[in-house]
C-alpha cells in the first residue's frame, strides 16, 4: 500500500532523533563554524573533541540555552526553538555541574523535579535509585561524583525521555562507575526506540557503546557518520625514524615522533595494505584514531 505524502512526511521526521544543520555561534575568536550532523533514532552519538573545541557550546544551542547565529535544529523532529517546551517533556539532559541542592535527600530531589514533568513516574525514579545503589536517605552532599552523576541520571530518566542529551557524563567517575553508566545507556538503547547523544573527551566511551560518532576541533565538525566506516578508513602505521621517507611522511595523518618510532595513520588504500619495508599496520584503536585526527586538523 502506498503511504500518503503527510505518513511519509511523519515517517521522515522521525527517522532521526537529532538533526543539526549549517548551527554557528560565534563567541569573539570562538566559531562554532557550521556544524551539520543528524543521529537517527535508536542509536547512540559520541561527541568528541578536545577542551574548549566546542561540546558544551553544541549541547546548549541544542537545548535553546544560548542563541544561535546561524543554522536549524530538529530534536525528534520537532523545531528546538518552536517546540522548546513540548522537546524539553521527551528529551532527558544531564550536565557536568551537579545542580541539585546539597541539603536535598535524594527522595526530596525527587519531589523538587518531578513537578516539571507530566509524564514523571515515582515508581520508575525510584526503581532506578535502587540499581544505581542511591538511598533514598542520603543527602545531595553526602554523595560521591559518580553517586551525583547516577542521580542526576535517574532524573534524567524518570519521566520517560526518547532521547538523553548528556554533556560529558562519565567526566571524573571512577572506572567501575563509568562501566556501570554506559551499561545504563546501552541498556536504555535497547528497544530501538531511544536514544542518545553524549559528549566526552574520553574515547574508551566512544569505543564501548557509540554506534555513531562526531568529531570537533576548535569548532570545525570534521566528522560525524557511523562510527565502524570512520574505523574501517584508515591504519596505524609505525615506524623507525630512518624509515620515515618524504613521501610517506607527506602521506601520514597526525604524525607523532616518538623517542626512536613514528606513528600515525593512514588511508586505508589497497596500497596502503601492501606490507613495505617492514612498516607495521593495523587497525587503529577509536583512542589512536581520534588522537591522530585531531592532531592532524590542529597543524592544518
Ligand atoms: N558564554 C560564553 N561566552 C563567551 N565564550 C564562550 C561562552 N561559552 C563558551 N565560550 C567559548 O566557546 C569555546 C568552546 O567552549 P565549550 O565550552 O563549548 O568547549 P567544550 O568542547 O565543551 O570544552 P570542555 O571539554 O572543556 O568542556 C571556548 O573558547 C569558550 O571560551
Ligand atoms: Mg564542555
Amino acid at each position: 500500500m502506498d503511504r500518503t505524502a503527510s505518513e511519509i512526511g511523519i515517517f521522515k521526521l522521525m527517522e532521526n532523533a537529532l538533526e543539526v544543520e549549517l548551527l554557528r555561534k560565534e563567541y569573539g575568536d570562538f566559531i562554532l563554524n557550521d556544524i551539520s550532523f543528524f543521529l537517527p533514532t535508536g542509536h547512540i552519538m559520541g561527541f568528541a573533541g578536545q577542551n574548549g573545541a566546542g561540546k558544551t557550546t553544541t549541547v546548549r544551542l541544542i537545548l535553546n540555552m544560548a542563541a544561535r547565529n546561524k543554522g536549524s535544529i530538529k530534536v525528534l523532529g520537532m523545531d528546538n526553538l518552536f517546540a522548546e517546551q513540548k522537546i524539553k517533556q521527551e528529551i532527558g539532559t544531564l550536565f557536568d555541574e551537579i545542580f541539585f541542592v546539597d541539603n536535598w535527600k535524594v527522595a526530596d530531589t525527587e519531589k523538587a523535579i518531578k513537578s516539571f514533568y507530566g509524564n514523571w513516574d515515582g515508581a520508575l525514579y525510584r526503581r532506578y535509585a535502587k540499581d544505581f545503589s542511591l538511598p533514598l536517605n542520603k543527602r545531595v552532599k553526602e554523595l560521591s561524583r559518580g553517586m551525583k552523576m547516577k542521580l542526576m541520571l535517574a532524573c534524567a530518566l524518570a519521566h520517560k525521555p526518547k532521547l538523553l542529551i548528556l554533556d560529558e557524563p562519565t567526566s571524573g567517575i571512577d572506572p567501575v562507575a563509568r562501566m556501570e553508566l554506559l551499561e545504563i545507556l546501552s541498556s536504555y538503547v535497547s528497544d530501538g526506540k531511544n536514544s542518545v547523544f553524549f559528549s566526552t573527551h574520553i574515547t574508551t566511551d566512544l569505543d564501548k557503546i557509540a554506534d555513531y560518532m562526531a568529531l570537533i576541533e576548535n569548532g570545525n565538525l570534521f566528522y560525524a557518520g557511523l562510527k565502524n566506516e570512520l574505523l574501517k578508513s584508515y591504519l596505524l602505521i609505525k615506524g623507525e625514524h630512518a624509515q620515515l621517507r618524504e613521501e610517506l611522511r607527506a602521506k601520514i595523518i597526525g604524525l607523532t615522533l616518538l623517542r626512536t618510532e613514528f606513528e600515525g595513520l593512514i588511508a586505508a588504500s589497497p596500497a596502503a595494505m601492501a606490507p613495505a619495508e617492514n612498516l607495521r599496520m593495523r587497525t587503529p584503536t577509536i583512542d589512536e584514531l581520534v588522537v591522530h585526527l585531531i592532531k592532524q586538523k590542529k597543524n592544518v
